[in-house]
C-alpha cells in the first residue's frame, strides 16, 4: 500500500515536469519543423504553379539544408523548363524562326545522328580557385566562354580545356573530368594539366605574346621565340592525343576546335582520324598577308588549320584575308567563288559565322516609385558611393586591344568640352585582370589606374569622381546589373573579332533604354549599326558621342535599342551553333576534279 502511495506521489511530482517538457517539444516541433514544412509546402506549391519570382527563397536552416538545396534546384529546373516551353509555344504561335536551346538540341541530335559534340578550347568554362580556406567556382571573363557554353548546355557533350585554376585538380576526378555546370550538370568538362614550362611557352608566350598581337592591329609588337613555338607544338599534340582518346569508339565524330591556341590541332586530329568532321573557329581577327607573314611559323600554322573541314571567322573580311594569306604562302587551289581551299586533295571551306550570345530576359529590378523602395540603379549607385545623374559603363578584360585608355581620355575631353556634366556624370570601368604574368598586361593595369587617377585629380569635386576603375573579376549577374543601370555603355576596342560585351549590354536592356557607343573596329559593329559608331582613336569623336548619348531623347533610344534587341534575339548563339554544325555535317569529301559546292546556312 505504502509503495502504491509513494508511486502516486512520484507520478504527481513528475507529471508537471513531463507536461512542461511535452509542451516545449510540441512548440519546438510546431515552430521549427512544422512551420518550415508548411513554408516549404507553400513554396513548392507556388513553384508547381509557376508563381515563383527571383526573390522567393526557401526557409533556411540546418535541419532542411540538404533538402532545401535539392528542392531549390528542382524548382529552378522546373521554372526554366516552363519558361522554355512558353517561349517555344510563343514562337510557334507567332510562326517565328528563332533559335532556342531546345531547338538547337533537337537540330543537333538530328544532324549529328546522336553523336556527342566535342569542344576543344584553351579556356575552361568553370574554374575552381582557392579563396582562403574556401574553394570558389568562377566563370572566367572570356567571350569564347560566353558564346560556347550555352551550346554545350543545350546539346551535352565534352569540353576539353586547360585546367588552370589553383583548385582545379581536387575538384575533378583522377582523369580530370567533372560534370558541369556545378549547380545542374549537363555536360562533361575534361581538364588537361600543363606544366609551368608548357603554360609559359604555349599560352603566355606563343599564343598571347605572339599570335594575339599579330592578329590585332593595336600596335603592340608580336614576340616570337623558338622555345615558345616548341611548347605550342607540344601542347597542341597533347590536346590532340586527349581528344583522340575521347573519340575512341565514336564513328565520324564532330569536333569544334576553338581559337588561336590550337592552330595545329585540326591537322593532328585529321591525320589520325580522317573520318572526323572538324570545324575550327578563329575568335579573333585575321590580318592581311603582310602582317601574318612576319610569323616565322606562318606556313606551319596555315598547314595545321587546313586540316579542318570547315574554318569559321566572325566576318567576311577576315575570311578574305585568310584566303589571301593562303594564296600567298601555300601551294593550294583556291575557289574564290565558294570560298574553299583545296590542298593535297583535301578541301577546307571558309565561311563567316558571326558569333553571338544567349540573350536572357534579365530579372526585373524593383520598379522605382516615389518615396518607396529605391530602384536597382539607385541601389547600385549607393553601393558605389556615387551621387551622379548620368552613369556610363565599360566592361573589359584588361587588354591593350580594348582601348580603355582612349576611353578614359574621351571622358576627360567630354568633361572639358561640356562642363555642365562635371559632377553629374561618372564612368564605371569594370576591368577583369587578364594574362597578368605578361609584362605588357601587368603594366597596363597599372597604367590605366594611373590614367584614371590623373583624370580624377583634374576634375574631382565634393566627393565626385569622373572615373571609377573597378579592377576585379565580376560575375555575369553583377555585370548585367551594371548594364541595366547605365545610361550608356562604351565599347571602344582598337580591334576586336566580335566583342560580346556590346551584345550583352543590349541583351540586358529589356527596358529599351540606354545607348551603346561602339568601335567601328569591333566585328559587332557590322550587326549593330544602331549603336553610335566611333573611331576609338578619335578622342573628340568619342567625346561627342558621349554627349550625344546623354542628350538622346527616350524615343530615339527606344527605337535604336529596340532594333538592336531584335538583331541579337534573332541572331543568337543558338543560330550560330546550328549554322556551324549543319554546315559541318553537310560537308562530304569531294574528289579533286568534282565541282566544289557549298550550300549556304539557313
Ligand atoms: C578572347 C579569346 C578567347 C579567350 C578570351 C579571354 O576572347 O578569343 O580565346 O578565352 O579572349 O582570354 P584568356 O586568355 O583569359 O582565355
Amino acid at each position: 500500500m505504502e509503495i502504491y502511495r509513494l508511486w502516486w506521489e512520484e507520478v504527481a511530482r513528475l507529471l508537471p515536469v513531463i507536461l512542461v517538457i511535452w509542451l516545449i517539444c510540441v512548440l519546438v516541433i510546431r515552430w521549427s519543423i512544422f512551420a518550415s514544412i508548411v513554408k516549404m509546402t507553400e513554396w513548392i506549391r507556388r513553384a508547381r504553379r509557376g508563381e515563383m519570382t527571383q526573390q522567393d527563397s526557401l526557409p533556411k536552416g540546418h535541419l532542411f539544408a540538404p533538402l532545401t538545396r535539392e528542392v531549390t534546384q528542382m524548382a529552378r529546373s522546373l521554372t526554366a523548363a516552363r519558361a522554355a516551353a512558353g517561349e517555344e509555344a510563343r514562337l510557334r504561335n507567332a510562326a517565328e524562326s528563332r533559335w532556342t536551346p531546345e531547338r538547337l538540341k533537337e537540330h543537333t541530335k538530328a544532324v549529328l545522328h546522336g553523336r556527342p559534340l566535342v569542344v576543344v578550347a584553351n579556356r575552361e568554362p568553370y574554374l575552381h580557385t582557392r579563396q582562403g580556406r574556401q574553394i570558389q567556382c568562377i566563370v572566367p571573363a572570356s567571350g569564347l566562354v560566353t558564346a560556347v557554353e550555352p551550346i554545350l548546355r543545350a546539346c551535352g557533350g565534352t569540353w576539353i580545356a586547360h585546367g588552370s585554376g589553383d583548385a582545379d585538380v581536387e575538384t575533378a576526378d583522377p582523369q580530370g573530368r567533372l560534370k558541369v555546370p556545378p549547380e545542374e550538370p549537363l555536360y562533361t568538362l575534361r581538364r588537361l594539366w600543363l606544366t609551368r614550362e608548357e603554360e609559359e611557352g604555349y599560352y603566355y608566350g606563343f599564343s598571347n605574346e605572339g599570335l594575339w598581337p599579330l592578329c590585332h592591329i593595336a600596335h603592340t609588337r608580336p614576340i616570337f621565340r623558338a622555345e615558345d613555338w616548341v611548347q605550342y607544338s607540344r601542347v597542341n599534340a597533347k590536346f590532340a592525343a586527349a581528344t583522340l582518346e575521347d573519340l575512341e569508339g565514336t564513328e565520324s565524330p564532330c569536333i569544334l576546335v576553338q581559337d588561336y591556341h590550337f592552330a595545329l590541332l585540326p591537322r593532328l586530329i585529321k591525320e589520325k582520324r580522317p573520318d572526323a568532321k572538324i570545324a575550327f573557329f578563329w575568335h579573333i581577327p585575321w590580318p592581311n598577308p603582310e602582317a601574318f607573314g612576319i610569323c616565322p611559323w606562318a606556313r606551319e600554322l596555315l598547314h595545321g588549320m587546313l586540316g579542318a573541314d570547315l574554318l569559321g571567322f566572325h566576318i567576311q573580311f577576315h575570311c578574305n584575308n585568310f584566303l589571301d594569306t593562303v594564296d600567298r604562302m601555300l601551294e593550294s587551289r583556291i575557289d574564290w567563288e565558294r570560298f574553299a581551299i583545296n590542298r593535297g586533295g583535301f578541301t577546307t571551306w571558309v565561311k563567316p559565322f558571326p558569333i553571338s550570345i544567349a540573350p536572357e530576359e534579365p530579372a526585373a529590378d524593383p520598379a522605382p516609385s516615389p518615396g518607396s523602395t529605391p530602384s536597382g540603379r539607385e541601389h547600385l549607385l549607393k553601393e558605389l558611393g556615387l551621387t551622379v545623374q548620368y552613369l556610363g559603363i565599360g566592361v573589359d578584360r584588361i587588354d591593350y586591344t580594348k582601348g580603355i585608355a582612349e576611353r578614359f581620355r574621351a571622358v576627360e575631353r567630354f568633361l572639358e568640352k561640356y562642363p555642365f556634366f562635371q559632377g553629374k556624370f561618372s564612368l564605371v570601368e569594370i576591368a577583369a585582370p587578364s594574362r597578368t604574368l605578361i609584362k605588357r598586361y601587368h603594366d597596363l593595369g597599372e597604367e590605366l589606374g594611373a590614367e584614371a587617377e590623373r583624370i580624377n585629380r583634374r576634375f574631382q569635386n565634393h566627393g565626385w569622381r569622373p572615373i571609377l576603375f573597378l579592377k576585379k573579376h565580376h560575375s555575369h549577374e553583377e555585370i548585367s546589373r551594371f548594364c541595366r543601370a547605365a545610361d550608356l555603355c562604351l565599347v571602344t576596342s582598337l580591334h576586336d573579332g566580335m566583342n560580346l560585351v556590346a551584345k550583352e549590354f543590349v541583351a540586358a536592356r529589356n527596358d529599351n533604354r540606354g545607348v551603346l557607343i561602339l568601335s567601328r573596329f569591333a566585328g559587332a559593329s557590322r550587326e549593330l549599326p544602331d549603336s553610335l559608331l566611333v573611331n576609338p582613336y578619335d578622342i573628340d569623336q568619342v567625346a561627342e558621342a558621349i554627349h550625344y548619348a546623354l542628350s538622346m531623347d527616350p524615343e530615339e533610344q527606344q527605337e535604336r535599342m529596340g532594333r538592336m534587341r531584335e538583331t541579337i534575339h534573332e541572331y543568337n548563339v543558338y543560330r550560330w551553333a546550328a549554322n556551324l554544325v549543319s554546315e559541318l555535317a553537310r560537308i562530304r569529301p569531294l574528289p579533286q576534279e568534282e565541282p566544289l559546292s557549298l550550300r549556304s546556312p539557313e
